[in-house]
């Protein structure tokens, strides 16, 4: 049999993908608002050459409102970067940022967006210390014992002293720390950083050892090698362990020692769950998570943006795919990457690798893609909504537009969307009140429908799960509390914390979730 030109033995294809995935490295920087993450991150791509230019001037109070931290980067400093994911190439890794917008808004896009990243930088301020948004973060990160690399900014502006900033962070996340450079001089004298590992000096002019920079430093590492724990890749990867870097992002000073570190050791792509079986990041078939959908990227093109992890095995473009949900057939034809400037048709992608895939609305979050198998990856969680609101619509006759863009901003997990049982106008539900001018902007200016909120008698939701016998029982004993979901899974609705209790307590054979997970 003759086989096609360009047809790889399978054994050739599994060394291709070993290679490939060894130099992915797929993470997000986590931190609270003003930490210096968009800074940071505008540092990190300038390192990894996807950014020339770097100005210093923002419209800040603006950039605050936008969707995404990259939209404020696009805007203020006149370059085109494109959402949700950057990819760029640093010493020889192929490294995906992934945006996780940073409101003090507590953002269900983030928490997702966690789901498909492998490592996770953290950025405090130096002066700050373990702020709020960072715990919040940080705990989600633990939940899936995502390895975080620390990296502590500002420390050329006056700070807390290392040791002190190094207990924090253990004792406020109950996370071991082992210090990977430490600050040489400090605030207004910070020049540079002390390679721990490989014992050198990263500073841009050789300083006399008498230099009082030098005398701190040198006592600061008798203390350090002798108080500290060593780095330890294995507590590392299993998310117990924190290297910590200290840096300034505005003086560029400890980024590469950031990026070298995430080269030498951040963790490649790691295996994923699904409800039937681990899929190991090494094998060859293609497996592909969706887990952020955007609509109206391009004004121009009402198109939506699929962002789908590669899980596994190797992306073609054309190949064709199984949309396991629906179990059809999907064609891939125009996959997309994402660099600073431009998108580009996706020929090939690996483990690690996010795609965007436009579509008209058939792709979802939470949908996996095989080359036949039926998979459903588990991990892409809900958040039970703490805001609930009727929406109001200021022209009647647009109802039916209302009810299509719901939908649709429902799917794409701006808002989420419950239909009540007895048949009352739906409910949207946010986790964040962020959210809830975004649905508004959204609706106005891409659907042309203007509406308001209504307060609800409700303030909790949670996803009811259970035997379908009881399930109905309880539901018709309870219907007007009752609402589905988007997926047609059933939801109760409670007007209080007491109520919830109540209702949970009187009904054991029933399971009741703060957080549903899709897949
Ligand atoms: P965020 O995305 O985490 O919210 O933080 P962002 O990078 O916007 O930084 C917040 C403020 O901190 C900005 O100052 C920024 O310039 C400053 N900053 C970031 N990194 C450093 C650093 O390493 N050292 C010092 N000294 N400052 C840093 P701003 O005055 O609020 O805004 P801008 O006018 O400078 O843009």
């Amino acid at each position: 049999m003759d086989l096609p030109v360009n047809a790889e033995p399978a054994t050739a294809l599994a060394a291709t993908i070993c290679r490939e995935i060894a130099r992915r490295r797929t993470f997000a920087i986590i931190s609270h608002p003003d930490a210096g993450k968009t800074t940071l991150t505008e540092r990190i791509l300038r390192a990894g050459g996807a950014i020339q230019l770097a100005g210093n001037v923002r419209a800040k109070g603006e950039r605050r409102r936008t969707r995404s931290d990259w939209m404020g980067i696009e805007r203020d400093r006149g370059i085109s970067v494109v959402t949700s994911v950057m990819t760029f190439e640093y010493g020889g890794c192929i490294f995906n940022l992934l945006d996780t917008p940073g409101h003090e808004d507590f953002s269900e896009d983030t928490y997702r967006t966690l789901t498909a990243v492998d490592s996770a930088v953290m950025v405090i301020d130096a002066a700050k210390g373990i702020e709020d948004r960072t715990r919040k973060l940080f705990e989600i990160c633990r939940l899936r014992d995502i390895p975080i690399v620390t990296f502590i900014n500002k420390m050329d502006r006056e700070a807390q002293d290392p040791f002190t900033l190094l207990d924090e962070i253990s004792s406020a996340l109950a996370l071991d720390t082992a210090p990977a450079t430490w600050p040489v001089g400090r605030a207004a004298n910070f020049v540079g950083t002390y390679d721990l590992r490989s014992r050198s000096l990263h500073v841009p002019t050789p300083l006399e050892q008498s230099d009082p920079r030098m005398v701190q430093l040198g006592e600061d590492l008798e203390l350090a090698e002798a108080a500290l724990p060593e780095f330890d890749r294995d507590s590392f990867n299993a998310g117990h362990l924190t290297p910590v870097f200290f840096g300034s992002a505005m003086k560029e000073i400890g980024v590469t020692d950031l990026l070298d570190a995430l080269v030498a050791f951040g963790p490649p792509p790691r295996d994923q769950a699904t409800e039937s079986r681990v899929v190991r990041a090494d094998e060859t078939g293609l497996t592909a998570l969706v887990f952020k959908i955007q609509a109206n990227m391009d004004p121009n093109h009402r198109d939506r943006m699929a962002f789908a992890r590669i899980c596994s095995g190797r992306l073609e473009r054309g190949m064709r795919l199984k949309h396991v949900r629906i179990g059809k057939q999907f064609a891939l034809h125009t996959p997309q990457f994402f660099f600073a400037r431009d998108r580009q048709l996706a020929e090939e992608a690996f483990a690690g690798d996010v795609v965007g895939i436009p579509n008209h609305g058939t792709l979802r979050i939470g949908d996996t893609l095989t080359e036949g198998e039926d998979l459903r990856f588990t991990g892409v969680p809900y958040f039970a909504p703490e805001i609930l609101r009727r929406v109001r619509l200021d022209d009647a006759m647009k109802a039916k537009k209302l009810r299509q863009a719901l939908t649709e901003l429902a799917e794409e997990g701006v808002v989420q969307l419950f239909r009540p049982q007895d048949g009352a106008p739906p409910i949207v539900g946010v986790v964040g009140t962020l959210q809830l001018d975004v649905l508004q902007a959204r609706l106005g200016g891409e659907y042309g429908v203007a509406i308001g909120f209504e307060s609800t008698p409700f303030s909790l939701a949670r996803w009811v799960t259970g035997d379908r016998t009881k399930l109905d029982l309880f539901a018709a004993a309870n219907r007007s509390a009752m609402a589905d979901d988007i997926d047609g899974d059933p939801v109760l609705l409670a007007s209080s914390a007491f109520m919830m209790r109540r209702t949970t307590e009187m009904n054991p054979d029933l399971a009741f979730h703060d957080i549903k997970q899709i897949g």
